[in-house]
């Protein structure tokens, strides 16, 4: 495992995450399985949000976390909050991130959580209020870091305007097949492919410049939540590439996908969502494997796009 250090946030994260979304569907003993194989494979973050399974992921972990015999300050808990699906609406007042956290310390079992993150932009979002919320929380020493998932970078200024913590992450959907982020800059002004839509106002560009860290979610995943790409005849090329290199680095494909994101310059955490205690530790290889300026490039025209 490699460690980085998130700046003016949690030192010494691994960069692998062990996601949490699709904890619901195992028994507390199956979830023990998964928290403590990511933690031997040298996972100390764990993610989550308030609307996985509608809080079932963090009562899981919370039961399955008693029987690891793991102390609570030698790793990371992150949640999320402000969707609300079942109110049909997503939700950034400062009552409702207060009333969440709350929510997802007394279903983790814990005091505090190391870092929160707004899930997706409430467009109806006041940062004022934003702000009166991570004070009251930091205060009472319930949230350690502060953070943010899905935002582009203007909502990001608005929150720095009032907002008085650091805001430390930002989470955001990137695979080889789903690289939006890194596809816009390539193919900038290009009429003749839709590669070269700007849809997140430069995501990846200003984190870099403003010292944000970038946590990949769903690393295996093409579409919103297609499946995964990995073994799927969907995409043939793309494992062909794959298997090449995991021969060579004698790991699974799999971990050469996320070495692949690993790689980037800006220094990403990934986060895995395998709930699989084989596919975990394979996963989690991806951090000792450093694949080449020559590698990173063949893999991304092996899912599909072109060099303009
Ligand atoms: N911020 C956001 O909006 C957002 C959105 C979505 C997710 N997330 C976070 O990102 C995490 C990861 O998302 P994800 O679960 O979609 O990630 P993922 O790692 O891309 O996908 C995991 C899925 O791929 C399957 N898979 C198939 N073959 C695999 C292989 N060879 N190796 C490993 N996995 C394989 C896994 O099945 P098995 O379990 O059988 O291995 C699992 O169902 C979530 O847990 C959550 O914490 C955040």
């Amino acid at each position: 495992m490699k460690y980085i250090n998130i700046v003016n946030g949690p030192q010494n994260v691994s960069t692998v995450i062990q996601g949490c979304m699709r904890m619901p569907a195992l028994t507390k003993e199956q979830a023990a399985k998964v928290i403590t194989t990511a933690h031997e494979c040298g996972v100390n973050f764990y993610d989550h949000a308030t609307c996985y399974g509608d809080g079932e992921a963090e009562t899981r972990f919370s039961q399955a976390f008693a029987l690891t015999g793991i102390k609570r300050e030698d790793i990371y808990i992150q949640s999320k909050c402000g969707l609300c699906f079942d109110r049909n609406e997503f939700d950034w007042t400062k009552e409702n991130i207060i009333k969440s956290v709350e929510g997802s310390l007394k279903r983790l079992g814990t005091d505090y959580l190391d870092t929160l993150l707004l899930h997706r932009p409430d467009v109806l979002f006041d940062p004022q209020e934003v702000a009166q919320a991570f004070d009251e929380l930091e205060r009472a020493g319930k949230v350690r870091w502060f953070g943010v998932s899905n935002v582009v970078p203007m909502q990001l200024e608005l929150l720095k305007k009032y907002v008085t913590q650091p805001l430390v992450i930002n989470q955001l959907q990137l695979s080889l097949e789903q690289s939006q982020l890194i596809d816009q800059a390539l193919y900038m002004n290009n009429k003749t492919t839709d590669l070269s839509v700007n849809r997140d106002g430069s995501a990846l560009d200003y984190c870099r410049l403003n010292d944000i860290t970038i946590q990949a979610w769903s690393p295996l995943q093409y579409g919103m939540f297609g499946g995964s790409f990995i073994d799927s005849p969907d995409f043939p090329e793309l494992n062909k590439a794959l298997e090449e290199i995991a021969q060579r680095e004698n790991a699974a494909k799999a971990a050469v996908a996320v070495a692949w994101i690993l790689r980037h310059p800006a220094k990403m955490q990934a986060i895995i969502g395998s709930m699989d205690p084989v596919h975990i530790k394979e996963t989690c290889h991806a951090a000792d494997i450093e694949l080449s300026h020559h590698d990173w490039y063949a893999l991304y025209l092996a899912a599909g796009k072109f060099l303009p």
